[in-house]
């Protein structure tokens, strides 16, 4: 059977990295066969990346969408819904950043990451839980962050988002646990990533790697149905890196 899975935030990083561990696992195991929606901004990197998929026998479907448009997301799901009828499991990846001293955030910075941490992410949340409400199961993943619930002096505003975001965690999961849908928040500390920009190469050495964070995701999924890996935090062995 196909698992349909939409997973925003494909195209680098802890996205990418999760797209290529489906495959993977599907690679090592010809029962399980996931249908990756793979969803970001840049067409190309989605490009490369479904080739990838696909050159292991996973399909692979690209849409270009940005999650801070509802009407993108809307579109992301009516798609998915077309052609494949259902959706098992959405994760949500997609995430941005910008870090600098608090008296240094404008307005600009606040509106960009909530339009796409908090918003986009809710209105997706939203829409795609509706569909699993009416069948009665379902999986819905969160890259949250180890920022979800410590504060970095660069980190405030994306610190709001993501703090912002673990309430929606909890106030999903009343309504999840009645209907059969797991609700899995995953929150990791400093992962090597091209959302670090230049100041990654310098820290690389203390940070974890993409496919770090990509293994216990998969993990998580493919826990028996009756089972919901609820949390997963995952740090560097150093500790987190403070900036
Ligand atoms: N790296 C870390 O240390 C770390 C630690 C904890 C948690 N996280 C969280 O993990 C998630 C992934 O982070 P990452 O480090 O992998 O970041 P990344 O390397 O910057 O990749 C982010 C991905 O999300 C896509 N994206 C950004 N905004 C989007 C939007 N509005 N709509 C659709 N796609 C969008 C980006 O592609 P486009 O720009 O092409 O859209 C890119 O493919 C984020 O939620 C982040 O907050 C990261």
């Amino acid at each position: 059977m196909k698992n349909i899975i939409v997973l925003t935030g494909a195209g680098k990083g802890i996205g990418r990295a999760i797209a290529l561990e489906f495959t993977k696992r599907a690679r090592e195991n010809p029962s399980f066969d996931p249908v990756l929606i793979l969803c970001s901004r840049t067409s190309r990197d989605l490009e490369t990346l479904a080739e990838a998929c696909s050159a292991d026998g996973v399909e692979a479907v690209p849409v270009v969408a940005d999650i801070a448009s509802l009407a993108d997301g809307e579109r992301l799901i009516e798609q998915t819904l077309g052609k494949y009828g259902t959706i098992d499991c959405l994760i949500n990846n997609a995430g941005v950043g910008r870090f600098k001293n608090l008296t240094d955030m404008t307005e600009e910075d606040f509106d960009y990451m909530m339009s796409v941490n908090l918003k986009g992410t809710f209105f997706l949340t939203q829409r795609v839980f509706s569909v699993m409400e009416k069948r009665r199961s379902g999986h819905i993943i969160f890259i949250s962050s180890i920022a979800a619930e410590t504060a970095f002096r660069s980190s405030s505003v994306y610190s709001m988002s993501k703090f912002g975001q673990n309430g929606l965690v909890a106030a999903l999961r009343l309504y999840a646990r009645e209907c059969g849908v797991r609700v899995t928040n995953v929150m990791p500390g400093a992962v090597y990533t091209p959302m670090w920009g230049a100041s990654g190469e310098e820290l690389k050495q203390v940070m974890m790697m993409p496919e770090d964070i990509a293994g216990p995701v998969v993990d998580a999924y493919l826990q028996p149905s009756r089972t919901v890996v609820e949390e997963i935090v995952l740090r560097p062995t150093g500790g987190d890196i403070n900036s």
